[in-house]
């Protein structure tokens, strides 16, 4: 019997995905204790044919020059900053990844962050634990309507338009900041502006747009100063896109309303001053962090692998070039 392929899978998955792979390939899972750093990836992906990772796994130049029998990265999350595709794509390794499965999840948890940042909940509930709740006051914790309000969409993509149709039952009006036209944008009345205009403008930005380099601290003290005083931020992309140290200066100086960040710059550390604040929720990176959804994930990412180690094409191929068919 020919030997399976080998595969290395960075942390578990839920459900039966494990088992799946199991079928078909050696997996190399790591105990749960034992954390796959840079070093030991380089290691583990000698003698492996396919990788199932996450966001946390940086796969870079030195990881792929030792990964000299890689033919497949599939990368459980729709973001997939974290490879470095220009050099897998020289060496005709298929990178993919799981766009679709997420959007509603992320949709709902950006409405969560925005609602929690708008109407303070965070400090309701950390004063209502610790005592400091003594009784309905006509002026406590008030904070901002967001129905009728104008909300900005930095980046209408998939999970961008879904946040979008959400805005309809809170009656607000929308306007969008994209590369290109949106052909989704008619349906949810969005109208498409400059990035400085929607900055002017919208009471909530939320930010859906990949991480690139023409993307990296898109949102920095220029832009903050351009925003209503009244305005909140929500960014549930990549910590990157704002330079976390300006918008630190920001809400300590109320440049701005509000912030309710589910990613950060330097993950899992923040910037200095952040926690101190009161007006900023902090989420730690759960944007899909649903038991169906992140199901759904490692089943596409299984599906993935699997696809491109059997000589298929994967569904969802990052760097299509490498597919010759
Ligand atoms: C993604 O899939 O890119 C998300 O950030 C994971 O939660």
């Amino acid at each position: 019997m020919p030997l399976k392929p080998k595969v290395l899978v960075t942390r578990d998955l839920p459900g039966d995905a494990i088992s799946r792979l199991r079928e078909r390939f050696q997996v190399d899972l790591p105990t749960p204790d034992e954390e796959i750093g840079h070093g030991r990836l380089v290691e583990h992906l000698e003698d492996k044919q396919g990788l199932l990772c996450f966001l946390t796994d940086r796969i870079d130049a030195d990881v792929l020059a030792n990964a000299q029998l890689l033919k497949v990265i599939s990368v459980c999350a729709v973001g997939f900053n974290n490879v470095d595709i220009k050099e897998t794509t020289r060496r005709g390794i298929f990178v993919t990844n799981t766009p679709g499965v997420l959007r509603e999840t992320t949709a709902d948890l950006t409405w969560a962050l925005l609602l929690a940042a708008a109407r303070r909940i965070p400090e309701g509930d950390r004063m209502v634990r610790s005592g400091g709740f003594v009784g309905w006051s006509p002026s406590l914790l008030l904070g901002h309507d967001v129905h009728g309000k104008t909300l900005g969409i930095v980046g209408m993509g998939d999970i961008g338009t879904a946040v979008a149709r959400r805005a309809a039952g809170f009656g607000m009006r929308i306007l969008y900041h994209n590369r290109n036209p949106s052909p989704l944008a008619a349906e949810v009345g969005a109208e498409m502006v400059s990035l400085d205009h929607l900055l002017r403008d919208a009471d909530f930005v939320s930010l859906h747009v990949p991480l690139s380099q023409s993307t990296f601290h898109l949102i920095g003290k220029r832009e903050l100063d351009m925003m209503k005083p009244t305005a909140i931020l929500i960014n549930v992309s990549r910590g990157e896109v704002i330079d976390e140290a300006a918008l630190v200066e920001a809400l300590k100086k109320d440049r701005i309303a509000g912030a309710g960040l589910d990613v950060f710059e330097n993950e899992p550390k923040l910037a200095p001053g952040l926690v101190g604040l009161a007006n900023v929720v902090l989420a730690p990176h759960i944007g899909s962090a649903s038991f169906e959804t992140r199901e759904r994930m490692a089943k596409m990412a299984v599906g993935n692998l699997v696809d491109g180690l059997e000589g298929r094409r994967p569904q969802n191929l990052v760097n299509p070039e490498v597919f010759r068919g």
